[in-house]
């Protein structure tokens, strides 16, 4: 069993990663909250496979589980959902020390996390990703979300979970797109901060994509390693945070450009980090041969690489500008400097962008 500690003063926890600590989840939650309840946020999905384990393991451990449902999709991540969470932690009778569990992936961590985060201005809150993206990404770092109609992620706070229990076998009953998906975020921890991991995924894909217990464990442990050190340097993206939003100006315009529904979250990650690798060596920051080697192991791993030529490069320019972190209208990127070190550039012109699009 893994562990990565977090360490942001009052706002420190723990990450246990392991096979099966779904059957610790009571334990673990009872070392460090003493309520006698908590409210499991999940959708059907998920409480389907693993909702009984989960409940079973906290109510052995002396808690009274209050579970609340909401379908399974993005546009559940939602200030309609958010609502109805409001009500039904409000019919029953929350208090300011229950925490609020999400139990599901990203889309199910943001939620619950924004309402963890607003109710009662500020409730506990336990992460138990159990997609590889959530147990890579977005279960650790505390930012929590719900979607504006015309934004993703546009409503939403910093709120540090207290616990994160990642239950590696959880994973094996993902389909083989949603694994994918979760290594694109994998493959940037590679690229942006650590060289060695990049190349051991290099000799590893093929086993992380047949989900071998011992290779899983080192991914979900380096990533989360390699994030938490990022998050306690700048926790709330004042500066250096900004480098794990490599990929992600394109990729987010992709998504927003194709309805959301195209292309998964990671898929459309790996697309604009292969763009933003392309515009690295455009401007001259890397070589043609670690550009391809950035290229060659996102494919590897079943991830898109180009942009696609149906998207309006016009109107990706355009997305792009109306992300959250657009300053100004000017566009700042992710470029790779070497494998295992970017670059955060700011006021990127037209003709670099066009080069990777
Ligand atoms: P998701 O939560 O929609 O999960 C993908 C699908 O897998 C869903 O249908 C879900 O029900 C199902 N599922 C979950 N666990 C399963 C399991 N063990 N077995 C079988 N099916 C399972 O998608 P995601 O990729 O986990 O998360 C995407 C969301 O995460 C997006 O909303 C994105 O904005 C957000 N995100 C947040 C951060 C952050 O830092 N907060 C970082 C990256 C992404
Ligand atoms: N997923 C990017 C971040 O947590 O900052």
């Amino acid at each position: 069993m893994g562990r990565v500690f977090i360490d942001l003063g009052p706002r420190s926890y723990t990450i246990h990663i392991g096979q099966g600590i779904l059957g610790s989840l009571g334990e673990l939650a009872g070392q460090i909250f003493r309520s006698p309840r908590i409210m499991v946020v999940t959708n059907p999905t998920v409480n389907g496979l693993y909702g009984k384990a989960a409940a079973r393991q906290l109510e052995k451990a002396g808690f009274e589980v209050l579970l609340a449902e909401i379908p399974d999709g993005e546009e559940y991540k939602s200030l309609a959902s958010a609502e109805k969470l409001y009500d039904m932690a409000y019919s029953g009778e929350l208090d300011r020390k229950t925490p609020v569990l999400a139990l599901g992936g990203g889309v199910v961590g943001d939620l619950a996390g924004f309402v963890a985060a607003t109710y009662l201005r500020g409730v506990p809150f336990i992460q138990v990703p159990t997609t590889l993206l959530a147990q890579v990404d977005s279960s650790v770092g505390g930012k929590v979300a719900v979607n504006h109609p015309r934004g993703k992620n546009i409503i939403g706070a910093f709120y540090q979970p207290s616990l994160v229990v990642a239950d590696l076998s959880a994973l094996g009953t993902l389909s083989e797109r949603e694994i994918r998906a979760g290594m694109a975020e994998v493959i940037k921890y590679g690229v942006i901060e650590d060289e060695g991991f990049f190349q051991w995924l290099e000799d590893n894909m093929e086993k992380a994509l047949k989900l071998d217990p011992e290779v899983l464990e080192r991914i979900v442990t380096v990533s989360c390693r390699i994030k938490a050190a990022v998050v306690q340097e700048d926790e709330t993206e004042q500066g250096r945070r900004a480098i794990l939003n490599y990929g992600h100006t394109v990729g987010h315009a992709v998504e927003a450009l194709t309805g959301y529904s195209l292309y998964r979250h990671g898929e459309a990650v790996a697309i604009g980090m292969a763009a933003a690798a392309r515009m690295a060596e455009y401007s001259g920051l890397i070589g043609a041969p670690e550009r391809k080697r950035i290229e060659s192991l996102l494919l590897r791993a079943g991830l898109p690489v180009a942009v696609p030529p149906s998207l309006d490069r016009r109107e990706m320019m355009a997305s792009m500008k109306r992300d959250k972190k657009v300053v100004s209208s000017r566009l700042t990127f992710v470029l790779p400097e070497v494998i295992g070190r970017v670059r955060i550039v700011r006021d990127v012109g037209e003709d670099i962008i066009n080069s990777g699009l």
